[in-house]
C-alpha cells in the first residue's frame, strides 16, 4: 500500500482559498494542506525568477510534507514557475510526483463559453505579461482572440478589505472600459487572479450585458476531479479523512482574518519558516 497524503495547495498569499473552497466542495474526502507564501506576496509585480524560486521553495516544502500532488492555485506562479518546475525540476527533484496549474484547465474550456470569438482576460501584470493565456487557449481554440487587461490595484484593493468601496468601483470600471475598448464584441470575461472573485459584485455592475463572467475556482475543482479519476496511480497516494490544514509564511493572525473570508470558513494557521524547513 503506498503512503497516504493531503492534496498540498500553493498561493502567494490567501487568495488560493477561493480555489480551495471550490475544490473542498466538490472533493470533501480528501485531507488538504494549504500554504500562503504571504511574507513576499503579493507576486504579480515581481520577476520571472523571483517568482520561479520562491514557488519552487514552497514545491519544495509540499513534498518534504509527503505531498504526492500539488496545486499551484496562484495565476502567477502557473504563468511564471509551473512549466520550469515541471520541465527541470519535477525529475530531479521527485519524478513520480505532480504539480499542476490553473491556467491549462481554464484555457482548455474558455471557448466554449463564447460566441463571438472574443474572451478577455483580467489578470496580475506578471500574468498577462507572460502571456500564458493567450498562448495556452491558442492550443485549444486556436480561433480565439485573447484580449488581456492587467489589474494591478485590484489585489491591493481586496487585501485592504476595500472591494464594495467607491475606490474599488473605480478601478474597475476603469480596468472594464480599457479591455472593452480594446474588444469591444468581447463576450466572456475571466477572473484570472485568486482575489478577483472578491469583486464580483462590483464587476457585474460596470460588466456589459450578456456578457459572461468566469471565476476559475469550480474549472480548477472539477479539472482535479477529472484529473484524479484518470491518475488512480497519483489517487492511490492521496488520504482521504477530509482534514484541512493550512500554513503560512507571515503572521498566523494576520493570514488567519483574510483567509477566513477568501475560504468562507474559520480558519487557523500555522506559521512556517521557509527558510529552516526547506533544505
Ligand atoms: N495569487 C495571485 C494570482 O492569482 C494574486 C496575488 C499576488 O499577486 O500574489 O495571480
Amino acid at each position: 500500500m503506498p503512503q497516504r497524503n493531503p492534496i498540498g495547495i500553493f498561493d502567494s498569499g490567501y487568495g488560493g482559498l477561493t480555489v480551495m473552497k471550490e475544490i473542498v466542495h466538490q472533493l470533501p474526502q480528501y485531507d488538504y494542506l494549504y500554504l500562503g507564501d504571504s511574507a513576499r506576496s503579493p507576486y504579480g509585480n515581481r520577476s520571472f525568477d523571483t517568482v520561479y524560486q520562491y514557488t519552487l521553495q514552497c514545491v519544495k516544502w509540499f513534498f518534504d510534507q509527503g505531498c504526492s500532488l500539488v496545486i499551484l492555485a496562484c495565476n502567477t506562479a502557473s504563468a511564471k514557475a509551473l512549466r520550469t518546475i515541471q520541465q527541470n525540476d519535477l525529475p530531479k527533484l521527485a519524478p513520480d510526483n505532480r504539480v499542476l496549474g490553473v491556467i491549462r484547465p481554464t484555457a482548455e474550456i474558455i471557448g466554449q463559453f463564447s460566441e463571438t470569438g472574443k474572451v478577455g482576460v483580467l489578470a496580475t501584470n506578471g500574468t498577462v505579461a507572460s502571456e500564458s493565456y493567450p498562448m495556452e487557449i491558442g492550443k485549444f481554440f486556436p480561433e480565439l482572440t485573447v484580449i488581456q487587461e492587467a489589474c494591478p490595484m485590484w489585489v491591493p484593493l481586496v487585501e485592504n478589505n476595500e472591494q464594495q468601496s467607491k475606490g474599488a468601483e473605480y478601478f474597475v470600471k476603469k480596468n472594464l472600459e480599457n479591455i472593452f475598448e480594446k474588444g469591444e464584441d468581447i463576450d466572456v470575461i475571466l477572473l484570472a487572479c485568486t482575489h478577483y472573485p472578491l469583486l464580483k459584485e462590483t464587476i457585474e455592475e460596470y460588466l456589459p450585458v450578456g456578457v459572461k463572467l468566469l471565476s476559475q475556482g469550480e474549472i480548477v475543482a472539477e479539472s482535479l476531479a477529472d484529473y484524479l479519476q484518470r491518475h488512480p496511480e497519483i489517487e492511490g497516494r492521496c488520504s482521504k479523512e477530509g482534514r484541512h490544514s493550512f500554513y503560512t509564511t507571515d503572521s498566523t493572525t494576520d493570514f488567519d482574518q483574510h483567509a477566513t473570508v477568501f475560504f468562507g470558513q474559520e480558519v487557523q494557521s500555522k506559521h512556517v519558516d521557509l527558510d529552516a524547513a526547506v533544505k
